[in-house]
């Protein structure tokens, strides 16, 4: 998925990702990794996560990236926020008090720029992406998180023949090998969702369940 595609899906308001609630699993599980307070957190492929200001209120200090510039824009709109901004090539830079989104392409990130983040949350990210894309994501995230780094992330499993992505199923396998390098990784749960999912249903799938894995940077 090229980052036209994504921009025009926001522009066109195709963006049944987007919960409008805080996400479950990141309530359930953040405290399993146990990270303090001041510790900041990376949030890749950001949309306009309300988790953003969830992990914002536990304390952290939230770095989001994300390639629309409406999804950034309606991120604070829809909270009534008002940002800083600032032009930090290649990305457009909004701050306030603690949170802040680089809008532009996740794959420009330097590890300077993630280097304060010791946490990472990362929902509807991977599976966003088409199977010859996660190795370079991967790639890409095991270079921006610092050693000693631990976060979340959460992906879906389902038939892939039976719907087409995105979201695409990941298997289980495949994230261990995708983090087989440079990461300890755990699975945490493992949920069956197809019943909360009619439009998912409604396009076929059978078996749909989403899980939850604890990802530490060795
Ligand atoms: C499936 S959505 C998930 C959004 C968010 N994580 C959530 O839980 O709502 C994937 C997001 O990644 C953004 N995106 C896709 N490719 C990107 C890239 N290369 N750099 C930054 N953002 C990107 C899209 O615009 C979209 O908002």
């Amino acid at each position: 998925m090229e980052p036209e595609f994504w921009i025009r899906r926001w522009e066109e308001g195709q963006t049944g990702f987007h919960l409008d609630e805080v996400n479950r699993h990141l309530q359930d599980h953040w405290p399993v990794l146990a990270l303090p307070a001041d510790c900041g957190v990376f949030v890749p492929l950001c949309g306009k996560s309300l988790d953003l200001l969830w992990l914002r209120g536990q304390g952290h200090a939230v770095l989001g990236v994300e390639i629309s510039p409406r999804a950034v824009r309606e991120f604070f709109a829809d909270n009534g926020l008002e940002p800083r901004h600032e032009t930090r090539p290649p990305f457009e830079a909004w701050h306030l008090d603690g949170l802040e989104i680089l809008q532009g392409d996740f794959f420009d990130l330097q590890p300077i720029d993630t280097a304060g983040c010791g946490g990472l949350w990362d929902r509807a990210s991977l599976i966003a992406l088409p199977p010859e894309m996660r190795p370079r994501y991967a790639a890409q995230l095991t270079r921006l998180m610092p050693r000693g780094s631990r976060g979340l992330l959460v992906t879906l499993e389902y038939p892939q023949e039976e719907m087409q992505g995105p979201p695409f199923s990941v298997t289980g396998e495949e994230v261990r090998r995708l983090y087989a390098e440079g990461w300890r990784i755990e699975p945490l749960a493992r949920h069956d969702v197809l019943a909360e999912q009619p439009r998912f249903r409604e396009r076929g799938l059978t078996r749909l369940e989403e899980c939850v894995w604890r990802l530490e940077r060795v």
